[in-house]
């Protein structure tokens, strides 16, 4: 039986390196948290469900050659999932005109990125990605990390050369997982890429700041499938308001920290998120949340 662990986004912080260089930060993956279950899961498949019927063709992809990784796929989440008790009759609708990955889609609370390994690189060959953090997801289909990054400054320096050598070299028996963060005064599901730029409201003040802003995490695994050699990726969204962030001092102090000390080009890419964590910042020091001396220790 899966152990249920809850998690919530300011569990998953941990301290960036000093100065700014993105790191992969990938950790093993305990398998019990492949897959995260919450009591939002009958209400996020709703939403998602309705996302996919209105907006298919800017969600989901797939190619041929995905076919056998969806297969396997659909398989290793009906094995996972069933092991709770509250969903040991799960099935997976697979409708006839319906692409394999769609139907697993529907049942998960995580997006979904398939890739294979090709001459030019590993290549998302399929994908269902119905809440994205501001990214453009059909801009991505088909192609390879390198290209899906090129928005990211610094990925050539920091991550290409990493990237490639951790795909190749991941094996089934040793999945990992990461996080990436975000600030958003939008408290939907779904955010588009231009809300990396335009923060959805303008009176965000330091004296509304942490009723109005949530911290978004992304948290991501990596698995290779044995039967297949396709490797999944998964998303799965954690927000939580910066007011209950702040029952985490740690947590609190490294996103203050980290998200306002990013050099000029990754803060142009981070707009909102950089704009909303200087309001925090500014909050906490006047509530006392955070101390001056707080965010300078290393
Ligand atoms: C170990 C694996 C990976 C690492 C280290 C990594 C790293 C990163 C980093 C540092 C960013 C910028 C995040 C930020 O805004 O703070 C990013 C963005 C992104 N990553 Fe990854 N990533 C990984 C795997 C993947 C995979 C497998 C996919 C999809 C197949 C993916 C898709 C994206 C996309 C779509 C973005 C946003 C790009 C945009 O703004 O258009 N990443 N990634």
């Amino acid at each position: 039986m899966l152990k249920h662990t809850p998690v919530c986004a300011a569990d998953l912080i941990s301290p960036d390196p000093q100065p700014f260089k993105w790191r992969m930060g990938v950790k093993p993956l305990d398998n019990d948290k492949w897959l995260l279950v919450d009591r939002h899961r009958d209400a996020e498949l709703e939403e998602i469900g309705r996302l996919i019927d209105a907006q298919r063709d800017e969600i989901i992809y797939s190619e041929p050659s995905a076919q056998a990784g969806c297969e396997e796929l659909s398989g290793e989440v009906l094995r996972h999932l069933r092991q709770r008790p509250d969903l040991e009759t799960l099935t997976i609708n697979q409708d006839r005109h319906q692409a394999p990955i769609e139907a697993i889609r529907r049942v998960v609370q995580e997006d979904l990125c398939l890739l294979e390994r090709r001459p030019e690189g590993w290549t998302m060959t399929a994908c269902a990605v119905a809440i994205p953090t501001q990214w453009d997801v059909p801009s991505k289909y088909g192609k390879t990390l390198d290209v899906i990054h090129e928005p990211v400054p610094r990925y050539d320096s920091d991550l290409a050369q990493p990237m490639r050598t951790f795909f190749d070299r991941l094996r089934p028996e040793t999945p990992v997982w990461r996080a990436n963060r975000t600030l958003t005064d939008d408290p939907s599901l779904r955010l588009m890429p231009q809300r990396r730029h335009e923060p959805m409201s303008d009176d965000i003040s330091v004296a509304n700041v942490a009723d109005r802003v949530w911290l978004r995490v992304e948290y991501q695994t990596l698995r290779r499938l044995p039967q297949s050699g396709v490797i999944v990726f998964t998303i799965r969204i954690l927000r939580q308001k910066i007011s209950s962030v702040a029952d985490y001092p740690e947590a609190l102090g490294e996103l203050v920290r980290s998200l306002t000390d990013m050099p000029e080009d990754v803060r142009g890419y981070k707009d909102s998120t950089w704009r909303h964590a200087g309001l925090i910042k500014d909050w906490a020091l006047s509530t006392g949340q955070l101390t001056n001396e707080a965010l300078t220790k290393s």
